[in-house]
């Protein structure tokens, strides 16, 4: 699919985000395969398994960085495992299952404020194709928003207010963080890259 991303001025971080991160962007789009018209439940389900053994060990990686309610003051509300799990429940796993799911070790390093709203740029991206996803899910599927695609649906209406928040606290760090946060977005994208290219492979 072409992603024709929203425009905003080529002298922001945002905009050096979407520009420096393209090329991985179109790499893990292809590699989610999740668009295709006979998408199986066991497709659906298993990427969701390998989304949450990603966003799992992520979330608390995050949750631990110092500053991080500062740079993105509404960090708590872009949460998203509970999504995951809410969603793999209705796929039929049980809790036990779903803690037995395997974790990603290999994360991207998070060692400060800069870099968590590099990955954060990645993550809360990710909610701009999953407004898609959620559709097709729904149409090939027929799981409903809150239970089935509760993840790839997450925001709802508030997808752009969420999405435009996060942008305007990445356009106000300091010009010399900038770098540091595209570095941390650029290994994001490598690692989960990696991660669901292994979980094929399984
Ligand atoms: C089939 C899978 C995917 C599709 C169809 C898709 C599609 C899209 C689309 C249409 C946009 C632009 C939305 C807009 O401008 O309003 C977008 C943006 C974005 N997506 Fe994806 N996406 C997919 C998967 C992912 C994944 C797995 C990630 C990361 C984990 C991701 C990260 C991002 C990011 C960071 C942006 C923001 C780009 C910007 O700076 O404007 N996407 N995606």
């Amino acid at each position: 699919m072409n992603t024709e991303f929203s425009s905003t001025s080529t002298t922001t971080l945002a905009a050096r985000l979407r520009d420096e991160t393209r090329d991985l962007h179109a790499a893990i789009e292809q590699g989610v395969d999740v668009m295709r018209p006979d998408l199986s439940q066991e497709r659906y389900r298993n990427l969701l398994q390998r989304f949450y053994g990603f966003y799992a060990p992520l979330e608390l990686r995050l949750e631990g960085v110092a500053g991080i309610n500062v740079a993105c003051p509404d960090f708590a509300s872009r949460k998203k495992v509970f999504l995951l799990t809410r969603d793999l429940i209705a796929l039929g796993l049980t809790t036990d299952a779903i803690n037995s799911l395997p974790r990603c070790s290999e994360l991207p390093d998070l060692a400060n404020a800069a870099q968590a709203l590099g990955c954060l740029y990645v993550t809360e991206g990710a909610t701009l194709g999953g407004a898609i996803i959620s559709r097709h899910v729904a149409a090939t599927l027929r799981f409903a928003t809150d239970s089935g695609s509760a993840f790839f649906s997450s925001y709802g209406e508030q997808r752009g207010a969420m999405w435009k928040v996060l942008t305007d606290s990445l356009n106000t760090l300091p010009v010399a963080q900038q770098t540091e946060v595209v570095v941390a977005a650029r290994q994001t994208f490598i690692f989960f890259t990696t991660w669901l290219d292994q979980g094929r492979r399984i």
